[in-house]
């Protein structure tokens, strides 16, 4: 380490180019993850999309976005977030994509820098057509990128990104979409779906390994980052609650999509690692605090906080359901219908 720095100091670091590189030697299963890596930069470019064509596009298509002035300012409200979420994703991405060094991670993640510079500039620019400035980031929103982008830990950074950031944007773009709440952006977000679904492989095909390599001290602090992440997003999630309401969209459903995602993501893991765990404590404890931020009993339902502390350590204990199984689809969007009905003139 010490030997590391002189030499970085000194100019004479000859470890900037890993020219031992290649010389690892893949056992089969390791080779079939490095090929399903790869392939992640093969098919960004076969499914490459021009982003100022689509979206004048679908301008020409639909005519500029048209909104009631409430849901407008809820739109770029919600958006705002999302933008300056890709751009946190294209500097995560350019990290990972400098840090990592098997070939095929680093082409998966060069590809995904790419995308997300797309993301960015194609939202920035829909948003300037709906006409609203974009805001700052919110405290918790920010927390959730900055902890991300700040750690020097690959494992946490790829938690933090492929895991959690891709998870939630996926799950807001499903539920925008599916509620038509404006043509453009809904014709728009499918483009945007596509490329981040395929970002979580990075993910999906890397993490386990490093955690693999982790003693029990750095699996306890690993443990407590994804909590504080997950923590400030369930935050986050809650600041965003008014503008989510204000175009149909109920927080819950937002929980129970992103719970369905990443259970998929976690049976993706599985496949790949068998020993990944199937009930973490975190995993618990987090929906545990999803019901004592957003009671199952809905929208403005009033729960003594007593009653919300106890079914919180009961879902946390298994006794209760959580989130993901009260709101089925159904509810979902009766609740989504009453949300809107009560918040939009
Ligand atoms: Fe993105
Ligand atoms: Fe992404």
């Amino acid at each position: 380490m010490i030997v590391d720095r002189l030499r970085r100091i000194l100019g004479r670091d000859d470890s900037v180019i890993p020219f031992d590189m290649f010389d690892e030697i893949y056992t089969e299963q390791e080779a079939r993850r490095a090929r399903r890596l790869e392939n992640i930069y093969h098919v960004g470019q076969d499914k490459i999309w021009d982003g100022r064509q689509i979206l004048g596009e679908l301008i020409a298509k639909h005519g500029k976005p048209q909104l009631t002035p409430i849901q407008r300012t809820a739109l770029a409200r919600i958006f705002s977030i999302i933008m300056w979420g890709e751009l946190a994703a294209w500097k995560i991405s350019a990290q990972l994509a400098n840090e990592l060094v098997p070939l095929e991670a680093k082409m998966a993640a060069t590809s995904q820098v790419h995308d997300e510079a797309r993301h960015f500039y194609v939202m920035h620019d829909y948003l300037e057509a709906l006409g609203d400035k974009p805001n700052k980031l919110d405290f918790w929103s920010r927390r959730v990128v900055e902890l991300t982008l700040a750690t020097p830990s690959l494992a946490k950074k790829l938690l933090g990104m492929q895991l959690t950031i891709e998870t939630i944007a996926l799950t807001i773009f499903q539920r925008v979409r599916e509620l038509e709440v404006e043509p453009v952006l809904t014709e728009l977000l499918p483009y945007y779906e596509r490329d981040e679904a395929r970002h979580v492989g990075l993910g999906v095909q890397t993490l386990p390994g490093l955690i693999a390599k982790m003693g029990f001290a750095e699996r306890v602090d690993f443990a407590l980052f994804h909590l504080n992440l997950y923590g400030s997003a369930l935050a986050s999630l809650k600041a965003m609650e008014p503008d989510l309401l204000s175009i149909g969209v109920d927080p819950r459903s937002i929980l129970a999509i992103c719970f369905r995602k990443q259970s998929d993501i976690d049976d993706m893991l599985r496949v790949e690692f068998p020993a990944w765990p199937t009930d973490p404590p975190e995993q618990r404890i987090f929906e545990g605090l999803c019901e004592l931020v957003f009671p199952s009993e809905g929208v403005g339902a009033k729960v003594p906080i007593a009653a919300r502390v106890s079914h919180a350590v009961d879902v946390t204990r298994r006794k209760r359901t959580g989130v993901l199984e009260h709101v089925s689809k159904k509810t979902r969007n009766v609740r989504a219908a009453e949300a809107l009905r009560a918040r939009v003139p």
